[in-house]
């Protein structure tokens, strides 16, 4: 690494930016904190006829990427891009060359990581990563240093901000999903194609970085179940509150016997539960370990800020890490995990549908359930006034059940005559599956 720290800058739309001006406003902070002068060489973009305003005066932009990935007295490579290629093409191309990268790219990471982290091992070069999960929240370095000793056997997150911004909105403000989701791109907080976060794409992708991490063994994100949150309606934030609960979109995942299960999906959570609490574009990840105990990571989860504080955080460590970047270097990520099927979770059910208001009806409805052997703790009928002889809706609140049984007797549920359209479906974790509350 030269006496200065030269940087490469992939991208710079709402994080790089945010990078790039705090790399110019803050200079000798950073200098002092890296132990060495930054010098940020220039920035990657689509278009570089495209006006940039939010970037410092003089920094040159480009649409070569050869211009910076093969430049003399580049050491440092952020990937602030997004998308898998052309970004894994560059980030491999940065690493072979042996400069060290910082990247906030979790669809990368989830996909490749094992094979990158081998890749800049190889080359004695660091990959970073901090921003590719929670935004600004420090957990990928707590993981891999500072809880190291822990054998972990769970990790249950709020990992997206853009829904949690959506969900809280919903649920705190009576906003329609809608104008939340515009807000939280209007913020910075969503990718460049929402439906990764709304249909829970991006927390799968995060969560499979933390299970690899945590239980140290290759988890990718084909192998996270995953179920986003467009299904949602009014209704369901109302019955959550009436029965004590909010909606989250929860990433779990637990190591049982050496075989990990790991899902994504909205969740009610008791309202006193840690998780219940964290709301807008604030995420939080705890961790059960086998010498801590649950430990509770929270933080802006989202949005330019957020995301340029771990990324420089990043940088700066690297820097100080020079010339070998090996003080950053992260354990080996270990063979597949088996993975277990989401058919046998079991925890408990919260069913909604609506129903003709007649005799007999409810007793059509709890025996398809009983018949799949789901035992019910609650049944709630309510006859919308204005529907007076229409159907009834009915929530109906399981005890722990297992998941193919409940997703059958939903089917069978749907098949009833008696019964207008598909059940809704949510799993309530209720300190069975989450931590303690
Ligand atoms: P963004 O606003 O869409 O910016 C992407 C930037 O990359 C733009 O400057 C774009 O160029 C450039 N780019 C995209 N594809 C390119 C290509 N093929 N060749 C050259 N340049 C290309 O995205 P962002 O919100 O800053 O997010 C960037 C990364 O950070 C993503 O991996 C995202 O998942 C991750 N992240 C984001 C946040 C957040 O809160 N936003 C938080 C954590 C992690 P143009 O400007 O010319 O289009
Ligand atoms: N779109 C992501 C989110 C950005 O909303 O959480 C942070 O990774």
């Amino acid at each position: 690494m030269s006496a200065g720290v030269g940087v490469a800058l992939l991208g710079a739309g709402a994080v790089g930016a945010q990078v790039a001006r705090t790399l110019a406003d803050d200079a000798d902070a950073l200098e002092r904190a890296a132990g060495r002068p930054i010098r940020l060489a220039g920035a990657l973009v689509r278009d570089s006829a495209k006006p940039r305003p939010g970037l410092p005066a003089g920094l040159p932009v480009t649409d070569d990427p050869s211009v910076l990935l093969e430049a003399e007295g580049v050491d440092v490579v952020i990937e602030v891009m997004g998308g898998e290629q052309p970004a894994l093409a560059y980030i491999e191309a940065a690493l072979r060359s042996g400069r060290h990268v910082v990247t906030a790219n979790k669809k990368v990471m989830a996909r490749r990581g094992p094979e990158l982290l081998a890749l800049a091992a190889a080359n004695n070069a660091a990959l970073a990563f901090e921003a590719s999960v929670g935004g600004g929240i420090p957990i990928i370095g707590p993981l891999v240093r500072d809880l190291a000793a822990n054998r972990i056997a769970a990790v249950n997150a709020v990992i997206n901000g853009t829904t949690n911004y959506v969900l809280t909105r919903i649920a705190r403000d009576g906003a329609s999903y809608e104008e939340a989701l515009a807000e939280a791109q209007r913020n910075g907080y969503a990718e460049s194609d929402p439906s990764e976060d709304v249909d829970g794409e991006d927390a799968a992708y995060k969560l499979a970085i933390l299970s690899a991490l945590a239980f140290r063994g290759a988890v990718r994100e084909p192998d996270v179940f995953r179920e986003g949150i467009r299904n949602l309606d009014a209704a369901d934030f109302r019955y959550a509150r009436e029965l004590g609960y909010a909606i989250k979109l929860l990433a779990a995942s637990r190591l049982e016997n050496g075989a990990v299960r790991a899902r994504v999906h909205p969740a009610f959570l008791p309202e006193r539960h840690p998780l219940a609490k964290v709301d807008g574009v604030y995420n939080a990840v705890e961790l059960e370990g086998g010498l801590v105990g649950w430990a509770m990571f929270q933080g802006p989860g989202a949005g330019p800020g957020a995301t340029a504080s771990a990324v420089i955080g990043d940088l700066l460590a690297i820097a100080r890490a020079a010339p070998s970047g090996g003080a950053l270097a992260y354990p080996e990520v270990g063979a597949r995990v088996p993975i277990l099927p989401m058919a046998d979770l079991e925890t408990k059910y919260y069913l909604r549908l609506r129903a003709a208001d007649r005799p007999g009806v409810m007793a059509q409805i709890t025996g398809a359930l009983g018949a799949m052997g789901v035992s019910l703790a609650s049944v709630i009928q309510k006859e919308a006034p204005e529907d007076a002889g229409g159907p009834a809706e009915v929530v109906i609140v399981t005890h722990r059940a297992r998941e193919r049984d409940v997703q059958e007797a939903a089917r069978q549920l749907e098949a009833l005559s008696v019964v207008c359209g598909p059940p809704k479906l949510i799993r309530i974790e209720d300190g069975s599956g989450v931590s303690p509350a």
